[in-house]
């Protein structure tokens, strides 16, 4: 279980004056994931929905608040602590160029965070690979392969790949079929629905600023606005079941186009 309380991000930055700039990205945010259920969060660009998953990643730390995994405030754990806490949460971000390094194959992008977070040795690092690669449907001939040589959708299956490389017991995708065509986008979706039905992943956040992708990939679902949660469905199953005034906004401005089928 993931409990966050009263979790609040508050990020400084100057203007091109040299003014001083406060932007309140999470506002005593709270919410409780619970083991083994999938969630979706939507919210519209700006509500603070990468840097709600950036801390739950533990890649960045928040202002002020906690974050209970587990029976650990992992909020206020030493830097030490923390790196061995995030083989247990790992994170695909929305630009998979970017998430994976131009410079390395395919292969060690994956083995990353296996080198990083783990003492694995080389032949058993080799098979974790291979069995996860297969898993996302990844051909083994890519691995040697650097990013720019691979597909868009190809480069979604990496980066997925590299999440799951360490077992994590929780991934968070932040926008992880933004951008693609929507067989693609249905393709992504469902290998992660299967993995999930596996039991290869038994838990995730998916974060999304699409109502429709958000209700195909989960039936507990959090609508953001401006860095808090103002609406928590449950057993979300169509637009009917939202009801606050945003969320309702959110499905208005859905373009028209067709929705994905469960
Ligand atoms: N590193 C940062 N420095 C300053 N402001 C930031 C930083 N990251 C995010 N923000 C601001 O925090 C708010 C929330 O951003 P973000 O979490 O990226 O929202 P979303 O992912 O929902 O689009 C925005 O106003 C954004 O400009
Ligand atoms: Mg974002």
């Amino acid at each position: 279980m993931i409990e966050l309380k009263d979790l609040s991000k508050r990020y400084i930055s100057k203007n091109k004056y040299g003014k001083k700039l406060r932007v309140d990205a999470l506002k005593q945010l709270s919410l409780t994931l619970v083991s083994d259920t999938s969630y979706a969060l939507v919210g519209e660009s700006g509500s603070g929905k990468s840097t709600l998953a950036r801390i739950l990643a533990c890649v960045e730390r928040p202002t002020s608040g906690e974050i209970w995994f587990d029976g650990k405030n992992v909020a206020a754990m030493r830097s030490k602590a923390l790196r061995l806490k995030r083989k247990e949460f790992q994170m695909v971000l929305q630009n998979a160029q970017s998430s994976l390094d131009p410079r390395l194959r395919i292969y060690d992008s994956i083995a990353e965070p296996i080198r990083c977070l783990t003492q694995t040795s080389r032949s058993d690092e080799r098979k974790m690979i291979l069995e996860i690669a297969e898993k996302v449907q990844l051909p083994e001939a890519l691995l040697e392969r650097f990013p720019h040589e691979l597909s868009g959708g190809q480069q979604k299956r990496a980066c997925i790949a590299r999440a799951m490389s360490v077992s994590p017991k929780f991934i968070v995708f932040d926008e992880s079929v933004t951008g693609l065509d929507v067989t693609l986008r249905k393709q992504i979706l469902d290998l992660i629905l299967q993995l999930n039905r596996d039991g290869r992943l038994s838990m995730f956040l998916f974060i999304t600023h699409n109502i429709d992708v958000a209700l195909y990939m989960a039936d507990n679902i959090f609508v953001m606005k401006d860095g808090s949660v103002i609406e928590q469905l449950e057993n979300a199953a169509s637009y009917g079941d939202f009801r606050h005034d945003y969320s309702r906004m959110l499905i208005e401005s859905l373009p028209p186009r067709s929705p994905l089928h469960r």
